[in-house]
């Protein structure tokens, strides 16, 4: 297990007011993102922390609607301990949940709009919707951006306006794929689980080849035979 205050070092940006992407995965040596279409097979408690530790450092974490329904989310809300540290650090207490859909069917009265500590947030385009059902506007701020599809710098001029610079998006590979293929990814953090899954699953990005995106590693950390790596985009 690591030390709370390496990793929050290992993990911190320099300057919170610049914006800043960070992606979260894991992935099975052999490159699958799920086993049995859940991710929770691939990782232990090691990634876990690292898991905790990034949300702690986001001011909001964004995740498709496909990984909230497989991955059953519930409201994000986090330890005390983490709550006594952001405040500490001048942070609001817990991040914004936002939530990434085109057919807005999600479930309106779930415990992640019930329990959230703070209003989530939606973000949609007009392909299916021309605006925000009363339903889900009555428990959540949505948010259109683009007219067919998504537009994410639209987006990201959403978050900026609310002062929610650094972003943590925990997938799923659905929305990954489009956020690479804008190059809006600063940092993939990646965790490498010991472990050959076959050929079943897909991988942690999806949709069409983009170009190229070089990026650095920053670190690697360790946790038995698992590899916690951190790369940042080359610009
Ligand atoms: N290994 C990992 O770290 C990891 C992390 C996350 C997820 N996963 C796995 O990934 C699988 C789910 O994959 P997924 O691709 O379905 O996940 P996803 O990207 O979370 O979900 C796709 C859905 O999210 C919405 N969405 C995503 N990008 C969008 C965009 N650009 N524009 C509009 N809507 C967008 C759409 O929702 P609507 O359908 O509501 O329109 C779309 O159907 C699961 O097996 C999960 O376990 C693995």
């Amino acid at each position: 297990m690591f030390d709370r205050s390496e990793l929050i070092r290992r993990y911190s940006v320099n300057e919170r007011e610049t914006p800043h992407l960070r992606a979260n995965f894991i992935a099975s040596v052999d490159g699958a993102a799920s086993f049995a279409g859940l991710s929770g097979p691939l990782n232990n408690a090691a990634d876990k922390q690292v898991f905790d530790t990034l949300r702690m450092l986001s001011d909001v974490v964004l995740v498709g609607a496909g990984t909230l329904r497989t991955e059953d989310y519930g409201p994000l809300i986090l330890d005390d301990d983490a709550v006594a540290w952001r405040v500490e650090q001048g942070l609001a207490p817990q991040p914004v949940l936002a939530i990434v859909s085109a057919r807005l069917e999600l479930d309106h009265s779930s415990e992640v709009f019930s329990r959230a500590p703070v209003r989530p947030l939606v973000f949609t385009h007009g392909r299916f919707h021309q605006g925000a059902p009363a339903e889900l506007a009555a428990v959540a701020d949505v948010e259109i951006c683009g007219e067919h599809s998504l537009d994410v710098a639209g987006m990201w001029t959403v978050l900026n306006r609310r002062g929610l610079t650094q972003v943590l998006t925990e997938g799923g590979p659905r929305l990954f794929g489009s956020l690479a293929a804008a190059d809006a990814v600063d940092e993939l953090c990646l965790t490498l689980s010991p472990v050959l899954a076959g050929g079943g699953a897909g991988r942690i990005t999806a949709g069409s080849e983009h170009g190229l995106h070089a990026m650095r590693l920053a670190h690697v950390l360790t946790a038995g035979d698992m590899l916690m790596l951190r790369y940042m985009r080359s610009r």
